[in-house]
């Protein structure tokens, strides 16, 4: 297949991490006859060097014409001053409005050696396989904000339609796993969450009656996570509960460096990246994990380019090198690998893979 992705390295380690994914995707095209053209653009810190804005329009158009954006990360102490008109934050959130991608997937299944870095027992971890489905561009991160004199107001608004497209979209990922749906809210207390309970239930029983659901509240969810996370498939909520909860749930896989994630939308252009951050401790060391951002360019070529057996080809590669023990500084540290040789041992599992 012919296809375009954009390719947005960012800042600290972003250069070093999207090096190894552009080898890699330049790897899958040679050995299953793709043609991708992979088209470099400036966001964050970078761009406001270059142009004063951290999404240029140049960067903009590029992502506008691709399939798909693979973006490292982006952020720095040098553009943190807080009263800075211009932050490298604001060109992630106007790309993640301007692409329209309203549900972000983050899957957490701990590999066994990042299993044992975690805080949690080693059998709590056994069978752990979760789908998150956050809802990216509604609730109390986007309604109105305003100052009065002496309080805040922060207000949460969701609509039917947006419920129902996240519910749908979670939903059909479910009926492509283990068939069950946990919808987390607070429907004990707030409006919102009675209305996303009440369009949850009703399209999954008039649209997938083969999905089973169930409904948690979030504090309690806030505990279960850690208790029974071997429990849950696929886990469906709001903007900041999903936030708060994927933090939480990263704590599961062991290292920051392990997570990637995919945000969608109605269209097939999607926008892919790993959890964590630019690192600015550990940037051009040439040490940082590069394995969230490879394991994002499966999320890319499963969801935004339909090559899953390309995409389960490179997770494979991925859980393998962790099996022979090719662990980077922050999984080990003895005898740890550099980026390079961690992205070569990938590409070299997927050569024998392939
Ligand atoms: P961070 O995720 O960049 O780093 C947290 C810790 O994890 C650091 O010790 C770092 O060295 C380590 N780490 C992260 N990724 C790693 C990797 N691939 N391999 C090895 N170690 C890794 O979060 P932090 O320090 O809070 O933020 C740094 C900058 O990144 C800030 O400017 C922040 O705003 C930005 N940021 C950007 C995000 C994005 O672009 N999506 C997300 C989170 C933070
Ligand atoms: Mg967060």
């Amino acid at each position: 297949m012919k296809a375009t992705i954009a390719l947005l390295p960012g800042d600290g380690i972003g250069p070093e991490i999207c090096a190894e994914a552009r080898e890699l995707l330049e790897l899958v095209a040679e050995k299953d006859g793709h043609t991708f053209k992979l088209k470099e653009g400036l966001i964050g810190g970078c761009a406001i060097d270059a142009y004063g804005d951290p999404l240029p329009e140049e960067t903009v158009k590029l992502c506008a014409k691709a399939d798909a954006v693979l973006l490292g990360a982006v952020g720095g102490p040098q553009w943190s001053d807080p009263n800075a008109k211009v932050r490298p934050e604001q060109g992630l959130l106007r790309l993640r409005a301007q692409l329209g991608v309203f549900a972000n997937l983050r899957p957490v299944a701990p590999h066994p050696v990042a299993a044992k870095l975690a805080p949690l027992k080693t059998r709590l971890l056994k069978g752990v396989d979760i789908l998150f489905v956050r809802e990216l561009t509604g609730g109390s991160y986007f309604g109105a904000k305003r100052r009065e004199a002496d309080a805040a107001v922060d207000e949460c608004r969701y609509t039917v339609t947006e419920i129902e497209r996240v519910t749908r979209k979670a939903a059909l990922l479910a009926r492509g796993r283990r068939a069950k749906l946990t919808h987390v809210d607070k429907a004990n207390v707030l409006e919102t969450s009675r209305l996303w309970r009440s369009t949850v239930t009703r399209v999954m029983r008039d649209e997938f009656p083969d999905v089973a659901v169930e409904h948690l509240l979030v504090d309690a969810m806030a505990m279960y996570l850690l208790t029974r996370p071997a429990s849950f498939d696929v886990i469906l909520t709001e903007n900041l509960f999903g936030d708060i909860l994927t933090d939480e749930a990263s704590v599961l896989a062991g290292s920051m460096g392990l997570l990637p994630s995919a945000s969608l939308g109605e269209g097939r252009v999607g926008l892919y990246e790993p959890i964590h951050g630019s690192a600015p401790d550990i940037a051009g060391q040439g040490i940082a994990n590069p394995y969230a951002t490879l394991l994002s360019v499966a999320l890319l070529l499963r969801h935004s380019l339909g090559l899953e057996t390309e995409a389960a080809r490179i997770e494979q590669a991925v859980a393998d090198v962790l099996d022979e023990g090719v662990l980077t500084a922050d999984l080990s540290r003895k005898h740890a690998v550099s980026t390079r040789e961690a992205g070569e041992a990938v590409r070299k599992r997927y050569r024998k893979l392939a």
